[in-house]
């Protein structure tokens, strides 16, 4: 049985301050939601409060991104340690980094070995444009998507990530795919590359999200299709009552 995941990608909003009073008041209700796996991604500047915040209460906390390298001249840039310090968690992937920041799906696999170098669980992003869906590419690009990015891992390590399957056109619009189609794409493409890459075992032991416009109202959609673990969710983990159901929603 694999468990629900639900996690808060907060992208860039929320100063400091900001972001103590989100967790403060929605925490009290996550904390009850213990089935679940909770893990807020605040921005960078925002992860040593939050972290502390969460320390303590079974959620935890992820960043947004992170460079590849240990250490060194890279101006502007996050180790994988220095994540470690406050995290479990890395989102990497994210269709915004793909798109505005030119990562590709090499450099992504480095991310993600880099990440696994430090006992970081990779919550890792793959999905299609509208161009591509509209272009019947889907098969095409997720396969090539969890091939590149989950190269030359072992099975052991393979076992632990987290994929969220996030159709781009799905992000921001309020257009989420159907629970049926999201559901689709992860056994047909996502599970079924995973085994072939890693066997039977870590197929079906990753977890893997749905993420596009989720909202508490169309939450369970997703959350009743068997393949589909829970939600990697956007402009409502801003809001403290609709993450909170969407969290509770998670539970089997
Ligand atoms: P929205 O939930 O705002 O569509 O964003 C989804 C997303 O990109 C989560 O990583």
């Amino acid at each position: 049985m694999r468990k629900p995941f639900v996690a808060g990608n907060w992208k860039m909003n929320k100063t400091a301050e900001e972001a103590t009073a989100l967790v403060k008041e929605m925490l009290p209700e996550l904390q009850s939601v213990a089935a679940v796996e909770r893990v807020l991604c605040p921005p960078f500047t925002s992860l040593m409060i939050v972290s502390a915040l969460l320390t303590g209460t079974g959620l935890g906390t992820g960043a947004q991104n992170m460079h590849w390298e240990a250490q060194g001249a890279f101006t502007g840039e996050v180790s994988p340690r220095m994540v470690k310090e406050f995290c479990q968690y890395v989102i990497l992937g994210h269709s915004e980094r793909r798109t505005y920041f030119a990562e590709t799906d090499a450099l992504i696999n480095k991310k993600i070995k880099a990440a696994l170098e430090v006992a970081l669980t990779p919550i890792f992003c793959i999905g299609e444009t509208l161009e591509e869906n509209q272009a019947s590419r889907t098969a095409e690009v997720v396969i090539r998507q969890v091939k590149e990015g989950l190269a030359g891992l072992t099975q052991e390590q393979a076992k632990g990530i987290v994929i969220a399957y996030e159709p781009v056109w799905a992000i921001g619009t309020g257009l989420a795919a159907s629970g049926t189609g999201a559901n689709a794409v992860v056994k047909d493409y996502i599970r079924s590359t995973l085994e072939e890459m890693f066997g039977r075992q870590v197929a079906d032991a990753v977890r893997v999200l749905y993420g596009g416009s989720v909202t508490a109202a169309n939450a369970s959609e997703f959350f009743e299709q068997p393949e589909i673990d829970g939600a990697l969710v956007g402009g409502a983990s801003l809001k403290p009552a609709e993450f909170v159901n969407i969290v509770k929603a998670a539970v089997r």
